[in-house]
C-alpha cells in the first residue's frame, strides 16, 4: 500500500472541485445511494439511523436468545426515535442515572421493564427510582446496599459479579462487579437488610469477541444460584449483561453473533431450571449497525509522507468512540480508485483530534465525503456539545 499520491502542489489545487469518479458497481447495498441522496438535502456532519436496523438487530437478538429478555442499554444512544423503536417493540430499559431512567418513562417505557444498573446510585437516584416503582436494581458492595435499604427498603436487587473481560474490547470488570466467593455472603446481607435479592448480573465487557467469558460466566452464576437456594434464599432472575459484538470493518472475522448465541443458550438450558428469568443489555448490538455517519474534508495537506484530511466531526464530537469506546472504524469514500495510505483528523485545534493514520482511502479533495458505517453506538452519545465551536452531527432518523 503506497503512503502518498504525492504532496499537494499548488496545480493541483485546481481540482479540489473534481466530482467522484462514477458510481457504477461501487454501491452494492444501497448505502451510497442513500448518502448521495441526503448529501443533496443535508450539511454534514450527519448521522442517519435506520430503523429497519433497529428492528432487524432486535428480531436477530429475540430469535437467536428467545428466553432471554433484552433491556436495551440507552447509553449506547439515547436518541428519543431509538427508544421509541425499541418500546414500541416490547423490549426493557437498562438505565445508568434517574435521568436515564425519567427519559425512558417520558417515551412510553415501563417502570416493570426497567433496570437500574449502575452498582454507584446516589441516594437522589435511588429516591427517584423508588418514586418512579422501578424497582430492579444492580449492586455490587455493602455500602450500596445499606443506602438502598433506607431509600427504597423492599427493592429488587441484583449482585454483579466479576467475571472475565478477556478479548472484549472494553474491559468493564475494572471498575465492577464483586468477587464470586463474595456474592452469596451480600446476598445474605442484602435479605438481613430487608432487601429482595432476586438474582445475579454480570458484564462480559462491551464488544465480546470471546463466548467463553458468557459460559464461563454462567458456570458461576448457577454455582452461586444454588448456594443460594441451599440456604433458603432461593433466587430467579440472571442478568447476562451487554457485550455482544458487531463488526467495524466490511468482511470482519470472528464475530459471529448467531454462533455465539447458541453457545449461550445451550449452557443457559444445561445449568439453570426452567423456572429462572433471563434478561440481557445489550447496547451496541442494538444501535450500531444501524449508524451511518457521513462527513466532509474541510481541508487537506501533505505531512509525514502523506496526505492529511480535515474532516468537519471529530473525536470530540461523533468520533468520541475512538476514545472512550476504544474502537477503530472503517472510513469509506464515495470516491474510487487507488488508495492510499492516509491520515484522517477532526476539525478543532487539537492534534490529539486525530481519527487515523493508516487509513486506506483514494485520493480525496475538499468537500469531498467521508463515511463510517456501524457507528450507531457509543459515538453521538458521548459527543461534546460545541468543543472548538464544532457542533456534533445532526440525527437523521429514517
Ligand atoms: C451496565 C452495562 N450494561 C450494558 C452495557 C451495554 O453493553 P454493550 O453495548 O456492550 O452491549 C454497558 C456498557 O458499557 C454497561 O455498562
Amino acid at each position: 500500500m503506497p503512503t502518498a499520491p504525492t504532496a499537494l502542489l499548488p496545480s493541483e489545487k485546481q481540482s479540489e472541485s473534481k466530482k467522484p469518479a462514477s458510481r457504477k458497481g461501487s454501491d452494492s447495498n444501497g448505502v451510497e445511494t442513500l448518502i448521495r441522496a441526503m448529501l443533496k438535502k443535508h450539511r454534514t456532519p450527519f448521522m442517519i439511523i435506520r430503523k429497519d436496523q433497529l428492528v432487524r438487530q432486535f428480531r436477530r437478538f429475540r430469535r437467536a436468545l428467545p428466553q432471554v429478555m433484552p433491556f436495551y442499554a440507552i447509553k449506547a444512544n439515547p436518541h428519543p426515535k431509538v427508544i421509541k423503536t425499541f418500546v414500541k417493540l416490547g423490549a426493557g430499559f437498562d438505565v445508568a442515572s434517574a435521568a436515564e431512567m425519567r427519559q425512558v418513562l417520558g417515551l412510553g417505557a415501563k417502570p416493570e421493564k426497567i433496570i437500574f444498573a449502575n452498582t454507584i446510585k446516589s441516594v437522589d437516584d435511588i429516591v427517584a427510582a423508588r418514586k418512579a416503582r422501578v424497582r430492579m436494581m444492580t449492586f455490587d458492595n455493602e455500602p450500596e446496599l445499606y443506602k438502598i435499604s433506607e431509600h427504597y427498603p423492599g427493592a429488587e436487587v441484583l449482585i454483579r459479579i466479576k467475571v472475565d473481560n478477556h478479548r472484549s474490547v472494553v474491559n468493564l470488570s475494572l471498575k465492577f462487579g464483586v468477587d464470586p466467593d463474595m456474592a452469596f455472603p451480600m446476598i445474605r446481607r442484602a435479605k438481613s437488610l430487608k432487601l429482595n435479592p432476586v438474582g445475579i448480573s454480570f458484564h462480559v465487557g462491551s464488544q465480546s469477541r470471546n463466548v467463553e467469558n458468557y459460559l464461563q460466566a454462567l458456570e458461576i452464576t448457577s454455582q452461586i444460584f444454588n448456594e443460594a437456594e441451599e440456604n433458603g434464599i432461593p433466587l430467579k432472575t440472571v442478568d447476562i449483561g451487554g457485550g455482544f459484538p458487531i463488526p467495524h470493518f466490511d468482511g470482519e472475522i470472528g464475530i459471529n453473533f448467531e454462533r455465539m448465541a447458541a453457545q449461550i443458550h445451550r449452557q443457559r438450558k444445561q445449568l439453570f431450571d426452567r423456572k429462572v428469568t433471563f434478561i440481557a443489555e445489550p447496547g451496541r448490538f442494538f444501535v450500531g449497525p444501524a449508524g451511518t455517519l457521513v462527513t466532509q474534508v474541510v481541508g487537506r495537506t501533505f505531512r509525514n509522507n502523506k496526505n492529511y484530511y480535515y474532516l468537519n466531526d471529530g473525536v470530540y464530537q461523533d468520533f468520541s468512540g475512538i476514545v472512550f469506546d476504544h474502537c477503530k472504524y472503517e472510513f469509506k469514500t464515495l470516491r474510487r480508485g487507488q488508495k492510499f495510505l492516509s491520515a484522517l483528523a477532526g476539525p478543532t485545534c487539537d492534534s490529539f483530534d486525530t481519527l487515523a493514520l493508516d487509513a486506506e482511502i483514494p485520493e480525496l479533495y475538499v468537500n469531498d465525503a467521508v463515511y463510517v458505517k456501524n457507528i450507531g453506538a457509543y459515538s453521538c452519545a458521548s459527543a461534546v456539545p460545541n468543543f472548538n465551536g464544532f457542533p456534533p452531527a445532526k440525527l437523521i432518523f429514517i
